[in-house]
C-alpha cells in the first residue's frame, strides 16, 4: 500500500507539481494494472479516488503539466461527426472453424503434414464480443481501430481511451511500434443492467452482450462508451521490426508484461487430443465465466511455424475456431399462457415452436411477469430470438421485430385466474399479480399445494407426481392434503393409469408418511416464507402441529431465526379456517401429533401409528417379521378392521386378505414391507 497524499493545495511551485504529477500518474496506472491485468488489487476505492481527485486538481491548478498518459485523459472528448478510416498495420484476419473432433483433427493433420513436425497447440478461449486493433508508438496508444473488412477499419481511438483495461501508455520494453489486436467484451451482468436502463429511457434493449459491446464502442459520443462497463482481453501482437517472442505462449506473457489483460484460461498442449480435452473441458467452464464465448481458438504455438504454414485468403492455416453448438435459436411465439403457482402468483410462460438451442429442444420459456413481457414488447406470432445459457432455463431474449407479422397480438395479464375464475390482485411492492382466492378453493394452487405437501423433502409421498394429483382432483377425490390419507384402493383401481399394484403401492407410502417427523409435516403445509430451516425450527421449538398452530405472533417472532414478517406469515396461516380444517383433519389422521412427532424422532419409528396384519407364510417365521415391524415403531393386530394400515400377504393367505381387500386396505408383499421399513 502506498503513503498518504500530501495535501494538493500546498504544492505552489511547478517542479514540484511536476514530480507530484509523474508520482501520481505512476501510482495510477500500477494500481490499473494490478486491477485489470494481474486481478490483485492494490490500493481501496477510496485512495484510489483520492489519487485521481488529486491529480486532477494539479492539472488544473498546472494546465501545462497534463501529461498525455494521464489517467485523466481517459475523460470523453466530443462527439464526431463520423469515424475516420484507419488502414491497420497488418490486416486482421478472421479464422476458419469447425464443430466436430473430426474436422479438428484434419487441420491438425494438414498442420502436421505441411510442417513435417508435430506442434503443440495455443488454446484460447473464443471471446464474443468485438475485435479491435491497438496501435502503440513508443509505448503510447496512438490508434484504436475496429476490424472493419480486416484491412481498413474505423477509428474508435476517442472511445477506446475511456475503457480502463486498455492500457494508454504500455510498461516495460515494448517494440517501437506494436499493433495489439484483441476482444471488447461486455460481461453479461453489466449486459443486463444496460438493457434495464435502455428500457427505462424508452430505448430499444440490445440483443446480447456481443451487440452491446459492438454498440458501445461504436458511438459517435464517447461519453456514451465510457458509461458503459467494456472489457478488453489481448490475443495477437505484429511489431514491423519483429516480436521479441518465438511463440504464442510467450506472446500471451509478453503481452501482459506490457499491462494488457489477457485470458487466465488460455493453455498450452502438447497436441490435438490435448487440445479436445480442453475443447470438452472448457464447453462447460465457460458457463462460469462472466462473459459469453462461443468457441474455443486453437493455434499453433511456434510463430515460425505460424509463418511457415502462412494465410490462404483471409485466413490463416495455423487457427482454427472450434465452435460450440449455437446457444441461440431463432422460433416462433405461438402463444403465452398463464400458470398459477403454488402461492397463487401468475406466470406467463411462452409456449414456442420447438427449436433445438445447444442441443436441447425448448418449447417452453417463462416469461416471469408482465412487467418482462411489456419491457421485451413481445406479441404472439412474433418471431422470437431464445437462449440457453448452460443450466439456466432457457429464456426469450428478443423479438425480431423486423420479422413481426401485422398480425401479432399483444398480451395482457387477464384480470381473473385463469384456474379458478377469481379475480387477481397486486400485491403491494411486488411485481407479481395473484390469484385473491384460497388455496383451497383454486384449483391450480390446490394442485400444487399437494405436489409441495407430498415431495420428497416433505412428506416423501412416492408416485404421486403432477399428473395422479390431477387425476385424483378432476374425479373429486380429494380436495386437501389431508383427503388422500383417506384413500382407498376401489377409488384407486378404476382410475386411468392406474391397477392394483399401482393402487397398493401409492397407499402404501401414503401411510408410510403418515410418521413424518414434525419438521417434514410443517414444511409440507406450504406457509408462506416457511421452507425447511424454518420448519425445524418450528418443530423443535413446539413440538407439535396443535402448539404450533396455537403459538402468539409474539411467541413466534421471539424465536431465533424468525422474524417478524416470517411469524405475522404463519400466524395468517393458521387463522385461516381452511387451514384449521386442514390442520385438525391431520392431527386427527395421527399426523404432526405430540406423540407421533416424539415417537418418530429415534430412527426406529418409521412405522409409528401404523396398525399391520400378517397373512400367509412368510420366507421366515411371523415373529421375526412382527418383531421388525414393532421395534419400528408399529403394532401387529390379528383381526383386519378399518383401523388396519396394511395386510401382509405370504404365500397361501387366508380369508384376511378378502376381507382387507373388501376393506381397501393397502396389501403389501414381503418386498413391501421391507421397502416401508427402509431395509430393501
Ligand atoms: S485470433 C489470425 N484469438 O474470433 C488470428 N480471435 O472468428 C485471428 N476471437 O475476428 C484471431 N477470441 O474477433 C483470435 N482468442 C482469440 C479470439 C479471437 C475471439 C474472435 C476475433 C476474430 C473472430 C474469428
Amino acid at each position: 500500500m502506498f503513503a498518504v497524499s500530501p495535501d494538493p493545495v500546498r504544492i505552489q511551485d511547478e517542479s514540484a507539481a511536476r514530480a507530484r504529477i509523474s508520482e501520481l500518474i505512476q501510482r495510477i496506472h500500477e494500481a490499473d494494472y494490478a486491477y485489470y491485468v494481474l486481478d490483485a488489487p492494490v490500493v481501496d476505492d477510496a485512495t484510489y479516488d483520492g489519487w485521481m481527485r488529486e491529480l486532477r486538481a494539479l492539472e488544473e491548478a498546472f494546465p501545462g503539466l497534463v501529461r498525455p498518459d494521464s489517467p485523466t485523459q481517459r475523460v470523453p472528448g466530443a462527439p464526431v461527426e463520423a469515424f475516420a478510416k484507419v488502414t491497420h498495420l497488418d490486416p486482421l484476419l478472421s479464422l476458419g472453424n469447425c464443430t466436430s473432433e473430426e474436422e479438428l483433427r484434419r487441420f491438425d493433420q494438414r498442420v502436421r503434414s505441411l510442417l513435417g513436425h508435430p506442434t503443440s497447440y495455443h488454446c484460447e478461449p473464443k471471446f464474443d464480443g468485438l475485435s479491435i486493433a491497438l496501435v502503440y508508438r513508443d509505448g503510447q496508444l496512438v490508434v484504436a481501430a475496429t476490424r472493419g473488412d480486416g484491412t481498413t477499419g474505423e477509428d474508435v481511438t476517442a472511445n477506446v481511451r475511456t475503457i480502463r483495461s486498455i492500457p494508454i501508455v504500455l510498461r516495460g520494453q515494448a517494440p517501437p511500434v506494436l499493433q495489439v489486436r484483441g476482444e471488447v467484451i461486455m460481461e453479461r451482468a453489466a449486459f443486463l443492467a444496460l438493457n434495464e436502463a435502455l428500457i427505462a429511457a424508452g430505448e430499444t434493449p440490445k440483443a446480447n452482450p456481443r451487440n452491446a459491446a459492438a454498440g458501445s464502442l461504436r458511438q459517435l459520443d464517447p461519453r456514451i462508451t465510457a458509461s458503459r462497463p467494456l472489457r478488453f482481453f489481448a490475443y495477437s501482437a505484429y511489431a514491423p521490426g519483429g516480436l521479441p517472442v518465438a511463440t504464442q505462449a510467450e506472446l500471451i506473457a509478453v503481452l501482459r508484461a506490457w499491462g494488457f489483460p489477457t485470458s487466465p484460461y488460455n493453455r498450452l498442449v502438447p497436441d490435438v487430443d490435448a487440445a479436445l480435452a480442453y475443447i470438452r473441458e472448457m464447453q462447460e467452464v465457460r458457463h462460469s465465466w462472466p462473459f459469453d464465448t462461443d468457441g474455443v481458438v486453437i493455434k499453433v504455438n511456434g510463430l515460425a511455424d505460424q509463418a511457415e504454414l502462412g494465410v490462404v485468403g483471409r485466413e490463416p492455416r495455423w487457427a482454427i475456431a472450434y465452435k460450440y453448438p449455437s446457444e441461440e435459436a431463432y422460433t416462433l411465439l405461438k402463444n403465452i399462457v398463464v400458470q398459477v403457482g403454488r402461492t397463487g402468483v401468475l406466470t406467463p410462460v411462452a409456449e414456442l415452436e420447438p427449436v433445438s438451442v445447444g442441443g436441447v429442444l425448448v418449447s417452453r420459456a417463462t416469461l416471469h411477469n408482465a412487467r418482462e413481457v411489456a419491457r421485451k414488447d413481445l406479441r404472439i406470432g412474433d418471431t422470437v430470438v431464445v437462449r440457453r445459457a448452460g443450466e439456466v432455463i432457457p429464456e426469450i431474449v428478443t423479438a425480431v421485430v423486423e420479422r413481426r407479422p401485422p398480425d401479432a397480438r399483444p398480451w395482457t395479464m387477464p384480470s381473473t385466474c385463469p384456474s379458478c375464475g377469481a379475480p387477481v390482485r397486486q400485491v403491494d411492492d411486488e411485481v407479481a399479480v395473484r390469484c385473491s382466492n384460497r388455496p383451497s378453493r383454486c384449483p391450480a394452487q390446490l394442485a400444487q399445494n399437494i405436489e409441495h405437501f407430498a415431495s420428497r423433502d416433505c412428506m416423501n409421498i412416492e408416485g404421486l407426481g403432477p399428473a395422479v394429483i390431477e387425476t385424483l382432483l378432476t374425479h373429486g377425490l380429494i380436495r386437501s392434503p389431508a383427503d388422500l390419507y383417506r384413500l382407498t384402493r376401489e377409488q384407486l383401481i378404476p382410475l386411468p393409469r392406474f391397477g392394483e399394484r399401482s393402487a397398493d403401492r401409492l397407499l402404501a407410502s401414503i401411510a408410510a408418511s403418515r410418521s413424518a417427523e414434525l419438521a417434514r409435516v410443517i414444511d409440507a403445509l406450504g406457509i408462506p416464507q416457511v421452507g425447511h430451516e424454518t420448519a425445524q425450527i418450528l418443530a423443535r421449538t413446539f413440538g407439535s402441529l396443535d402448539r404450533l398452530a396455537a403459538a402468539s405472533e409474539a411467541e413466534l417472532a421471539a424465536l431465533e431465526g424468525i422474524g417478524p414478517s416470517v411469524s405475522a406469515s404463519i400466524r395468517a396461516f393458521f387463522q385461516d379456517p381452511d387451514n384449521q380444517a386442514l390442520v385438525s383433519d391431520l392431527l386427527a389422521l395421527g399426523i404432526g401429533c405430540a406423540a407421533a412427532a416424539g415417537s418418530a424422532a429415534g430412527e426406529n419409528a418409521r412405522l409409528a401409528g401404523l396398525t399391520f396384519v400378517i397373512t400367509g407364510t412368510l420366507s421366515r417365521p411371523r415373529r421375526y417379521y412382527e418383531e421388525l415391524i414393532e421395534r419400528a415403531g408399529g403394532r401387529v393386530s390379528d383381526a383386519v378392521t378399518s383401523k388396519v394400515n396394511y395386510l401382509v400377504r405370504g404365500e397361501t393367505p387366508g380369508s384376511k386378505l378378502a376381507k382387507a381387500e373388501k376393506l381397501g386396505i393397502p396389501i403389501l408383499d414381503e418386498a413391501g414391507l421391507l421397502a416401508l421399513l427402509g431395509a430393501a
